[in-house]
């Protein structure tokens, strides 16, 4: 496989990196599970410019096993996606947001996949339960695996987990949208415990601020998920 450079940003680029860090920062460290937090610290980002990704591709390496690759494709088709998650490597966009956008973006950009998402990646626990749940996904085709998805979305992208007793931002599309953070946390949105049944009901939109959304009750809970998302569909699916 030829390996993609990644792709040096523009000061006017590393400028929106520094507005959106600086708009969101507070927020995501008051409300954001430890998990993300501690992340936050080990992979070392820097609040006024995108990172250098060669460097932060040997950091990732060296905690986690896994490499970041460049993408020039916004919004990767879920096949692609999974494919190189089972590979672990985490496929970061070339893209930025512009400055109209900094509270809601429905493309994921790379201030949602490195602010939002690397923190995560950079646990072992956390890693090996992405790289099983893209091993997981691609036993099923598109259509079969839509619950999946939803799972995906409304824990990995914007579910929250309680700890300590008290309910934390989780999913990376939390951590990387000021005006979601905002929206998920307030009394708008309904807050209900994580569950098979309704994802297999519930259709996620990028385009929407969301209505109700998940509470995970640990990590246990979530490193079981997917096994017992397949073993859901199965006993559903055999006859
Ligand atoms: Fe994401």
């Amino acid at each position: 496989m030829t390996v993609r450079p990644f792709k040096k940003f523009s000061p006017a680029e590393d400028r929106i990196w520094k507005l959106l860090w600086e708009k969101q920062i507070l927020e995501a460290r008051k409300h954001a599970s430890e998990l993300w937090l501690e992340g936050l610290d080990l992979i070392g980002l820097q609040y006024d410019r995108i990172p250098d990704f060669n460097q932060l591709n040997q950091r990732l390496k060296e905690l986690v096993g896994w490499e970041l690759v460049s993408t020039d494709v916004i919004f990767s088709d879920g096949q692609d996606w999974f494919e190189h998650l089972a590979r672990r490597q985490f496929l970061v966009t070339e893209y930025i947001r512009e400055e109209k956008d900094l509270a809601y973006t429905p493309l994921p950009d790379i201030w949602h996949d490195t602010f939002g998402h690397l923190p995560f990646m950079a646990h072992q626990r956390y890693a090996d339960y992405i790289e099983r749940f893209a091993h997981h996904a691609l036993k099923f085709t598109k259509d079969q695996r839509k619950s999946l998805g939803s799972m995906w979305w409304y824990t990995i992208e914007f579910g929250f987990m309680v700890e300590y007793g008290e309910m934390k931002a989780f999913g990376a599309g939390l951590m990387s949208s000021p005006g979601e953070l905002q929206q998920a946390l307030s009394d708008d949105v309904q807050k209900i415990p994580y569950s098979l049944e309704e994802f297999d009901r519930i259709s996620p939109s990028p385009h929407e601020m969301h209505k109700k959304l998940f509470v995970l009750d640990s990590m246990e809970q979530l490193e079981n998920s997917v096994e017992e998302w397949v073993a859901r569909y199965e006993r559903l699916h055999t006859f």
